[in-house]
């Protein structure tokens, strides 16, 4: 079956759209930072119009001959699934790739003599994956303990640099880009004008070290729709600096606020987004494992429960999944009309829709 025309108002959201490579290079996604706050304000827009035109642009299989290939070094339920539909929802086949079963081990250093367990170099790698499919999907979580190397996200680096066509994180260190397009719709979804409502990101007790991913561009989706971002969490758990930074730079320049507190009442009050997380330090005592383990014992009172929705105002909650029940959140939140997480799990086919027909070139021929 071929392309036909896109739905109107899909091709003219999607025409304002920049093209962020540099000097001609591909338009990777690796941080969510690449297309700049308008070019990401776009990509909003246009989830938002490819839900709504959903079923026509169905119709129009707009990507159709075209393949993603997706690569996950590391779980997934939503990431790995929500592409397989946006794919399904555009016509273009998904080439599922699983490192740990079907793939030969990778050499990712340049320049060495490959006589250890790698059978083959990321340059041969990548390259010949980049001649299969127009763009690549790539999720590799950090080794713990080298947060200075894992902050440049190395492996998505490198499959950028030689596939040869746009790469999209599919969650890294840094960020999970596409989680937070999804988050942006979202927080659009539940409060409609954005400007001035309150995002409570907090801290959330997990047994487990999270990852920094989700804070970090959830915090950057809020900031760029200029809400009033509010960073909760106990001492010792600083998020990434480079990354509250970014935070404060794209509140500024959408005109919302940015704080962190270690007070958690304080940040609730008047909360309209009420948005958990669970994140391990990356220096100090709590950074290793048994250091975690006994922080989080004496924090159990940072769980989200029904009470803290109402402090002033009644807010929604949120959450990327997965999540720990009655350990990160009480059961009455997440099986309460306040929450909004299968929405935000939802939303994850229409934001990778839109990045997907804007990175395979989905003007209809
Ligand atoms: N939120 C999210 O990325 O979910 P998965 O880890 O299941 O992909």
């Amino acid at each position: 079956m071929t392309s036909s025309p896109l739905p109107p108002t899909v091709a003219e959201t999607l025409a304002e759209i920049p093209s962020w490579g540099a000097d001609g290079a591909s338009d990777h996604l690796l941080t969510g930072l690449e297309p700049g706050l308008n070019g990401f304000l776009a990509l909003v827009r246009l989830a938002a119009a490819v839900r709504e035109n959903q079923h026509e642009l169905a119709r129009s299989r707009p990507l159709a001959g075209r393949v993603f290939a997706g690569m996950f070094f590391d779980p997934s339920l939503r990431t790995r699934s929500s592409m397989l539909v946006a794919c399904a929802k555009l016509g273009a086949e998904y080439l599922d790739l699983q490192p740990d079963s079907s793939l030969w081990t990778l050499e990712f250093t340049d320049e060495v003599v490959m006589d250890g367990v790698a059978q083959e170099h990321i340059r041969e790698a990548a390259g010949v994956l980049g001649r299969y499919a127009q763009t690549l999907g790539l999720r590799a979580f950090p080794t713990r303990g080298q947060w200075e190397r894992e902050r440049t996200q190395p492996v998505h680096r490198a499959f950028a640099e030689h596939a040869g066509v746009p790469v999209v994180n599919l969650e890294g260190p840094m960020a999970h880009p596409c989680q937070g397009l999804a988050d942006a719709l979202t927080f659009q979804d539940l409060l409609g004008e954005t400007a001035g409502r309150k995002l409570v990101f907090t801290w959330a007790p997990h047994p487990h070290q999270g990852l920094m991913a989700v804070p970090h561009s959830a915090l950057w989706a809020g900031s760029s729709l200029g809400m009033d971002v509010v960073l909760a969490h106990p001492e010792g758990f600083d998020l990434d600096s480079e990354a509250l930074d970014e935070g404060r730079s794209l509140a500024s320049a959408s005109g919302g606020t940015f704080r962190i507190t270690h007070d958690r009442d304080d940040a609730l009050a008047g909360a309209d987004l009420v948005y958990a997380s669970s994140w391990g330090a990356i220096s100090g005592p709590e950074a290793s494992r048994s250091g975690h383990a006994d922080a989080v014992k004496s924090l159990r009172d940072w769980k989200v429960d029904t009470a803290d929705l109402s402090r002033g105002k009644e807010a929604f909650f949120l959450h990327c999944l997965p999540v720990r029940r009655n350990v990160v959140v009480s059961d009455a939140v997440l099986d309460g009309p306040q929450s909004g997480v299968l929405d935000q799990a939802e939303n994850r086919v229409w934001a990778q829709t839109a990045l997907l027909l804007h990175l395979m070139g989905g003007v209809a021929p």
